[in-house]
């Protein structure tokens, strides 16, 4: 089976052809995975037919598990395999989990380095995740903005007091085991591709290191605002047998609630643990 790796767009993403995850890779193979997803930050590989295990394999071709915070949330029987769905409600209020820009558990103090997912059912219409590349967004901010936000670090906790979304439920044993904060450079460089990029998070971003919060959240917005510009964006449609794998250091990524909510979208899940960023 020969392998295609082909560009989605001048800046970020790759489609992978021709490839099973459920079976073991030649070196050249796994070589050429690792270095397009570094290189390309967010790789879609079609056609995969997937049990949770599957996707554990698959998962790992790119790196070591990383447990997901809330410990509840798992498919049945398979305690390290989380999901997303539409179909969970706290307070009445319908969780559409990752509805607005994010990158994901940055409350850790060494952040999980990628996330996948694979896409198991999906509505109709509608249900797109939008990527947007930090690399270039930091790349073509002005001079000025560069230097005033250069050295700045942010405290990133469970969820901000400023989270622009609440998150769905957590119980008291997932909040026992969180890590302290993360305390994160905002312009952070990428271990393997070298590259700055900048790391915001606002849904748990609670302030910036000697800045009153006033400021900072002015600072965030505007910084949320020039990275997530559609120039900078690749915006995924999904086709079941999807697996998405994404790198957390390089992209800030959303969910859409555009579609029908009476169809179901149901797709597992799985992180890759990361280091501390520099
Ligand atoms: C997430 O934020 O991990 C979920 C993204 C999605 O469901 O499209």
């Amino acid at each position: 089976m020969s392998v295609s790796i082909t560009p989605l767009t001048e800046h970020t993403g790759a489609e992978v052809h021709g490839v099973d995850l459920r079976k073991p890779l030649d070196d050249a193979t796994h070589e050429a995975l690792n270095q397009a997803f570094v290189d390309r930050h967010v790789l879609v590989i079609r056609d995969q037919e997937f049990t949770p295990e599957d996707f554990k394999t698959a998962a790992q071709v790119f790196g070591m598990l990383q447990p997901h915070d809330k410990k509840a949330r798992h498919l049945p029987g398979y305690p390290d395999v989380y999901f997303v769905s539409n179909d969970e409600f706290v307070n009445g209020r319908r969780i559409i989990p990752g509805e607005t820009f994010h990158t994901d558990h940055s409350n850790h103090p060494a952040p999980p380095k990628a996330t996948t997912l694979f896409a198991v059912q999906l509505p109709s219409r509608g249900g797109d995740t939008q990527y947007v590349n930090m690399h270039r967004a930091y790349e073509e901010l002005p001079d000025q903005t560069k230097q005033r936000i250069d050295h700045l670090k942010a405290v990133h906790v469970y969820i901000s007091k400023y989270s622009p979304r609440p998150l769905g439920a957590i119980d008291e044993d997932s909040v026992r085991a969180l890590p302290p904060p993360g305390v994160h450079p905002i312009v952070h460089t990428h271990r393997d591709n070298g590259r700055k990029a900048l790391f915001l998070n606002p849904v748990r971003m609670e302030s910036i290191v000697g800045m009153p919060d006033q400021e900072a959240l002015a600072l965030i917005d505007q910084l949320m605002q020039h990275a997530t510009q559609e120039r900078y964006e690749y915006r995924h449609q999904w086709r079941t047998g999807d697996m998405v794998i994404w790198d957390n250091r390089s992209v800030m990524h959303q969910a859409n609630p555009d579609y029908d909510m009476a169809e179901r979208r149901f797709l597992y899940r799985l992180m890759l643990k990361g280091a501390p960023l520099v």
